[in-house]
Protein backbone atom coordinates (compact mmCIF):
# COMPACT_ATOMS: atom_id res chain seq x y z
CA UNK A 1 0.00 0.00 0.00
CA UNK A 2 1.80 3.69 -0.43
CA UNK A 3 0.56 7.12 1.15
CA UNK A 4 1.57 9.61 -0.81
CA UNK A 5 1.81 13.19 0.59
CA UNK A 6 2.66 16.40 -1.39
CA UNK A 7 2.91 19.85 -0.16
CA UNK A 8 5.50 22.72 -0.25
CA UNK A 9 8.53 22.66 1.94
CA UNK A 10 8.34 23.03 6.03
CA UNK A 11 4.51 22.32 5.47
CA UNK A 12 5.29 19.03 8.64
CA UNK A 13 5.24 16.54 5.98
CA UNK A 14 8.31 14.63 6.87
CA UNK A 15 7.48 14.85 10.56
CA UNK A 16 4.22 13.43 10.00
CA UNK A 17 4.98 10.96 7.55
CA UNK A 18 7.88 9.42 10.01
CA UNK A 19 5.13 9.27 12.22
CA UNK A 20 2.70 7.51 10.33
CA UNK A 21 4.93 4.92 8.96
CA UNK A 22 5.53 4.15 12.42
CA UNK A 23 2.57 3.83 13.90
CA UNK A 24 1.43 2.19 10.51
CA UNK A 25 4.21 -0.21 10.51
CA UNK A 26 5.06 0.97 6.80
CA UNK A 27 8.45 2.18 5.47
CA UNK A 28 9.01 5.96 5.16
CA UNK A 29 10.60 7.32 1.87
CA UNK A 30 11.21 10.70 1.50
CA UNK A 31 11.54 11.49 -2.21
CA UNK A 32 13.36 14.94 -1.81
CA UNK A 33 16.33 13.51 0.20
CA UNK A 34 17.04 11.70 -3.24
CA UNK A 35 17.38 15.63 -5.40
CA UNK A 36 19.40 16.50 -1.72
CA UNK A 37 21.66 13.55 -2.34
CA UNK A 38 22.41 14.55 -5.78
CA UNK A 39 22.84 18.00 -4.91
CA UNK A 40 25.07 16.95 -2.38
CA UNK A 41 27.36 14.62 -4.22
CA UNK A 42 27.14 17.86 -6.83
CA UNK A 43 28.54 20.63 -4.40
CA UNK A 44 31.15 18.10 -2.62
CA UNK A 45 32.86 18.00 -6.04
CA UNK A 46 32.85 21.91 -6.33
CA UNK A 47 30.30 21.99 -9.35
CA UNK A 48 28.00 24.52 -9.68
CA UNK A 49 24.15 23.20 -9.06
CA UNK A 50 22.97 25.84 -11.96
CA UNK A 51 25.19 23.90 -14.53
CA UNK A 52 22.44 21.32 -16.02
CA UNK A 53 25.17 19.01 -17.64
CA UNK A 54 27.19 18.33 -14.97
CA UNK A 55 23.86 18.11 -12.66
CA UNK A 56 22.72 15.26 -14.94
CA UNK A 57 26.12 13.74 -14.73
CA UNK A 58 26.27 13.63 -11.34
CA UNK A 59 22.55 11.63 -11.19
CA UNK A 60 23.81 9.39 -13.78
CA UNK A 61 26.64 8.21 -11.64
CA UNK A 62 25.29 8.74 -8.15
CA UNK A 63 24.27 5.54 -6.02
CA UNK A 64 21.05 5.66 -3.82
CA UNK A 65 20.25 3.40 -1.37
CA UNK A 66 17.74 4.10 1.83
CA UNK A 67 18.68 2.13 4.89
CA UNK A 68 15.76 2.62 7.87
CA UNK A 69 14.62 5.77 5.69
CA UNK A 70 18.00 7.58 5.83
CA UNK A 71 19.60 8.07 2.61
CA UNK A 72 22.72 6.72 1.96
CA UNK A 73 25.56 7.22 -0.97
CA UNK A 74 27.61 4.26 -2.11
CA UNK A 75 26.11 2.59 1.13
CA UNK A 76 27.29 5.36 3.39
CA UNK A 77 24.52 7.18 5.49
CA UNK A 78 24.79 10.96 4.68
CA UNK A 79 21.28 11.90 5.86
CA UNK A 80 22.97 14.33 8.30
CA UNK A 81 24.64 16.29 5.54
CA UNK A 82 21.47 16.99 3.38
CA UNK A 83 19.83 19.25 5.43
CA UNK A 84 21.83 22.99 5.50
CA UNK A 85 21.18 26.02 3.61
CA UNK A 86 23.48 25.31 1.05
CA UNK A 87 21.83 22.56 0.03
CA UNK A 88 18.21 23.29 0.51
CA UNK A 89 18.45 25.77 -1.90
CA UNK A 90 20.72 24.49 -4.58
CA UNK A 91 18.17 21.01 -4.48
CA UNK A 92 15.67 23.16 -6.09
CA UNK A 93 17.89 23.67 -8.99
CA UNK A 94 18.99 20.54 -9.66
CA UNK A 95 15.15 18.65 -8.98
CA UNK A 96 14.20 21.30 -11.97
CA UNK A 97 15.92 19.41 -14.93
CA UNK A 98 13.47 16.58 -16.28
CA UNK A 99 16.03 14.26 -16.90
CA UNK A 100 17.16 14.32 -13.39
CA UNK A 101 13.90 14.10 -12.53
CA UNK A 102 13.34 11.05 -14.46
CA UNK A 103 16.17 9.09 -13.19
CA UNK A 104 15.05 9.87 -9.31
CA UNK A 105 11.55 8.74 -10.42
CA UNK A 106 12.30 5.53 -11.44
CA UNK A 107 14.96 5.05 -8.57
CA UNK A 108 12.56 5.92 -6.07
CA UNK A 109 10.12 3.48 -7.65
CA UNK A 110 12.88 0.94 -7.59
CA UNK A 111 13.09 1.19 -3.75
CA UNK A 112 9.62 1.48 -3.07
CA UNK A 113 8.88 -1.56 -4.85
CA UNK A 114 6.75 -4.53 -3.14
CA UNK A 115 6.93 -2.63 0.26
CA UNK A 116 3.90 -0.69 1.90
CA UNK A 117 5.19 2.99 2.01
CA UNK A 118 4.33 6.54 3.74
CA UNK A 119 5.94 8.34 0.85
CA UNK A 120 6.32 12.54 0.80
CA UNK A 121 7.62 15.26 -1.76
CA UNK A 122 6.27 17.61 -4.60
CA UNK A 123 5.39 14.53 -7.11
CA UNK A 124 4.52 11.76 -5.29
CA UNK A 125 0.77 11.96 -5.82
CA UNK A 126 0.88 13.42 -9.31
CA UNK A 127 4.06 11.64 -10.77
CA UNK A 128 5.67 9.05 -8.85
CA UNK A 129 3.24 7.21 -7.61
CA UNK A 130 -0.19 8.03 -9.30
CA UNK A 131 -1.97 5.09 -8.29
CA UNK A 132 -1.31 5.26 -4.68
CA UNK A 133 -3.75 4.10 -2.33
CA UNK A 134 -4.53 7.54 -0.42
CA UNK A 135 -2.98 10.93 -1.90
CA UNK A 136 -3.24 14.26 0.54
CA UNK A 137 -1.66 17.62 0.01
CA UNK A 138 -0.19 19.37 3.31
CA UNK A 139 -0.10 23.30 3.36
CA UNK A 140 0.87 26.32 5.72
CA UNK A 141 1.44 29.57 5.36
CA UNK A 142 4.82 30.93 4.36
CA UNK A 143 5.42 32.82 7.54
CA UNK A 144 4.20 29.70 9.64
CA UNK A 145 6.27 27.44 8.21
CA UNK A 146 9.55 30.40 8.73
CA UNK A 147 8.96 30.12 12.02
CA UNK A 148 8.80 26.21 12.25
CA UNK A 149 11.88 25.93 10.55
CA UNK A 150 13.64 28.67 13.05
CA UNK A 151 12.40 26.42 15.88
CA UNK A 152 13.96 23.43 14.59
CA UNK A 153 16.99 24.91 13.51
CA UNK A 154 17.84 27.66 15.27
CA UNK A 155 21.07 28.48 14.48
CA UNK A 156 22.60 30.10 11.44
CA UNK A 157 19.92 32.05 9.71
CA UNK A 158 17.48 34.62 10.70
CA UNK A 159 14.12 34.54 10.41
CA UNK A 160 13.87 36.70 7.38
CA UNK A 161 16.31 34.71 5.83
CA UNK A 162 14.28 31.64 6.16
CA UNK A 163 11.06 33.20 5.31
CA UNK A 164 13.31 34.66 1.65
CA UNK A 165 14.63 30.87 1.05
CA UNK A 166 10.96 30.12 1.44
CA UNK A 167 9.55 31.73 -0.42
CA UNK A 168 12.03 31.11 -3.60
CA UNK A 169 12.04 27.49 -2.89
CA UNK A 170 8.00 27.76 -3.54
CA UNK A 171 8.36 29.61 -6.67
CA UNK A 172 10.68 27.23 -7.84
CA UNK A 173 9.02 24.22 -6.91
CA UNK A 174 5.71 25.47 -8.14
CA UNK A 175 7.47 26.41 -11.45
CA UNK A 176 8.77 23.53 -12.92
CA UNK A 177 8.41 21.88 -15.85
CA UNK A 178 8.03 18.64 -15.06
CA UNK A 179 6.76 17.87 -11.73
CA UNK A 180 5.69 21.32 -10.49
CA UNK A 181 4.36 20.97 -7.20
CA UNK A 182 0.18 20.73 -7.45
CA UNK A 183 -2.84 19.46 -5.91
CA UNK A 184 -3.85 16.56 -7.45
CA UNK A 185 -7.34 16.08 -7.72
CA UNK A 186 -8.28 13.00 -5.92
CA UNK A 187 -5.76 14.55 -2.93
CA UNK A 188 -6.91 15.00 0.49
CA UNK A 189 -5.85 19.16 1.53
CA UNK A 190 -5.11 19.19 4.90
CA UNK A 191 -4.25 22.96 6.13
CA UNK A 192 -1.26 21.73 8.80
CA UNK A 193 -1.32 25.92 9.61
CA UNK A 194 -2.82 25.09 12.81
CA UNK A 195 -2.68 22.04 13.62
CA UNK A 196 -0.64 19.93 16.25
CA UNK A 197 1.68 16.79 14.65
CA UNK A 198 -0.67 14.19 16.80
CA UNK A 199 -3.73 16.43 14.84
CA UNK A 200 -2.59 16.25 10.93
CA UNK A 201 -1.98 12.00 11.57
CA UNK A 202 -5.43 11.64 13.38
CA UNK A 203 -6.67 13.15 10.75
CA UNK A 204 -4.94 11.18 8.10
CA UNK A 205 -5.26 7.83 9.88
CA UNK A 206 -9.23 8.97 9.98
CA UNK A 207 -9.24 9.10 6.29
CA UNK A 208 -7.95 5.75 6.09
CA UNK A 209 -10.43 4.44 8.52
CA UNK A 210 -7.47 3.04 10.84
CA UNK A 211 -7.38 3.67 15.29
CA UNK A 212 -3.87 5.21 16.36
CA UNK A 213 -2.50 2.93 18.36
O1 LIG B 1 11.09 18.07 0.57
P1 LIG B 1 12.51 18.60 0.50
O2 LIG B 1 12.62 20.06 0.87
O3 LIG B 1 13.48 17.77 1.25
O4 LIG B 1 12.92 18.51 -1.06
C1 LIG B 1 14.21 18.85 -1.50
C2 LIG B 1 14.12 19.43 -2.91
O5 LIG B 1 13.69 18.45 -3.84
C3 LIG B 1 13.18 20.60 -3.06
O6 LIG B 1 13.83 21.56 -3.87
C4 LIG B 1 12.00 20.06 -3.78
C5 LIG B 1 12.54 18.91 -4.55
N1 LIG B 1 11.61 17.78 -4.66
C6 LIG B 1 11.03 17.55 -5.87
O7 LIG B 1 11.25 18.31 -6.81
N2 LIG B 1 10.20 16.47 -6.02
C7 LIG B 1 9.95 15.67 -4.99
N3 LIG B 1 9.14 14.62 -5.15
C8 LIG B 1 10.53 15.91 -3.73
C9 LIG B 1 11.35 17.00 -3.59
Amino acid sequence: MIVAIDGPAGCGKSTIAKLLAKRLGFYFLNTGSFYRAVTYAHLQKGLDPKDKESVLESAKQINISVNNGNICIDGKDVEDKLHGPDVDLNASYVSSDPRVREIITSRVREVAANMDIVTEGRDTTTVIFPNAEYKFYFDASPEIRAERRIKQHPEGQTYEEVLRDIILRDENDKNKEVGALKISKDAIYIDTSYLTIDQVCEKVVSVMGKDLT
